[in-house]
């Protein structure tokens, strides 16, 4: 089958350098909270113009660690979207607050703004919007409710390093920024892998405690915290590769051009919104034939994936939140119809044009 990604061949085309990088982490046997996370933290910190960057274990613990070290917990209620990945709503969990889910923008799969309001209770600290796929979330409208309301802003950029909204990175709107370095992201190591970016340095702090055993080095403890610390050899991996993510993120959006050219007049594809940077963490198209074309696809030998079959509001897990069919028209109807194809930097054109024929005679 040819895969969503295939990273062998990104491997194959900087394994010089990787090579050269893991044999200077192993020499030195420096493994935890060494040079290497803390130069990532700070080229990181430079990329998006923020003031602080903290490398943890995963995008789902940048998420839990954002949420407790701004005092979001107990009794509290966040603001998400419906349709994401389950580490969003987790993420919440685990922190102690109770997700509070709304609609999605049909075009963009991302939250939909003008619903934020009317779910605003005295309850609610914070909002936390997943740049989906890739697309930049309309954080203009975001920023508006959350001023008004006192509200804290925690972003999901676990699809979406590098994109940007009028030229502002993703990420650097918010409070906080919270980044996946899964192996199969636009920027991913080669294990699991995170990193917050924020604006202020006592949410930074409390972020460095609360991955460190709630100390700041040594056996002095201030509060209860965890391991959740960016492992030294990963950050080596992403140093390599962060040099490379606007030439990287640059082809994803060329290969996906291509796909919306090819397909456009038989599917719904990817929007971009006027302002938006989109780095086509995925590139997901949208039909009512989705699952012929997927089977389609899977005779030829090409993969597909529905990102997500369910929307949050309908998983098992989350049924304690009393939640029912039609909760949330526009997300149900997306999982219905969605089909993500593969894209990376190293994919073919041809198998490209290959893709979009199958697809159109589907
Ligand atoms: C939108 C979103 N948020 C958070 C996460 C969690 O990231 P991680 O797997 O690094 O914990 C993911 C992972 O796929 C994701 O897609």
């Amino acid at each position: 089958m040819k895969p969503m990604v295939d990273l062998k061949k990104q491997y194959a085309e900087i394994k010089d350098e990787i090579l050269v990088t893991l044999n200077g982490i192993l020499e030195s046997s420096q493994y935890i909270l060494g040079k290497n996370v803390h130069k990532l933290e700070d080229n990181i910190k430079d990329y998006h113009g923020v003031m602080e960057a903290v490398g943890v274990a995963s995008g789902t613990d940048a998420l839990r660690l954002s949420l407790v070290a701004m005092g979001i917990g107990g009794g509290n209620e966040v603001i998400t979207t419906s349709f994401s990945f389950f580490a969003i709503a987790e993420a919440i969990v685990h922190a102690g607050a109770k997700p509070v889910f709304i609609d999605i923008e049909p075009d963009t799969y991302n939250i939909d703004p003008t619903l934020i309001e009317e779910k605003i209770t005295e309850r609610t600290k914070a909002i936390l919007p997943v740049h989906m796929f890739g697309h930049p979330a309309d954080m203009e409208g975001i920023i508006n409710i959350a001023k008004r309301y006192n509200l804290r802003i925690v972003e999901d950029c676990a699809h979406s390093f590098g994109a940007s909204l009028n030229g502002q990175k993703v990420g650097s709107f918010g409070d906080a920024g919270c980044f996946s370095f899964y192996p199969s992201k636009n920027l991913g190591a080669y294990g699991d892998g995170g990193m917050v970016i924020l604006k202020e340095t006592q949410v930074a702090d409390n972020v460095r405690k609360l991955r460190n055993h709630g100390s700041r080095g040594g056996y002095s403890h201030e509060c209860l915290g965890h391991n959740s610390r960016l492992d030294e050899i990963q950050a080596g991996i992403l140093l390599v590769k962060l040099k490379r993510i606007n030439e990287y993120n640059e082809k994803r959006h060329e290969r996906a051009h291509l796909y919306t050219k090819l397909l456009s007049d038989i599917v719904t594809c990817p929007s971009e919104k006027e302002g938006s940077y989109h780095v086509y963490h995925q590139y997901t198209i949208r039909s009512d034939k989705r699952d012929v074309i997927q089977q389609k696809l899977r005779e030829h030998g090409i993969s597909s994936t529905v990102y997500y079959p369910s929307p949050l509001h309908l998983q098992e897990a989350l049924r304690f939140m009393g939640h029912s069919e039609g909760d949330f028209s526009v997300a149900e109807q997306a999982s219905k119809e969605v089909l993500s194809l593969p894209i990376y930097p190293e994919l073919d054109e041809e198998d490209i044009y290959l893709t979009s024929e199958i697809i159109r005679k589907a």
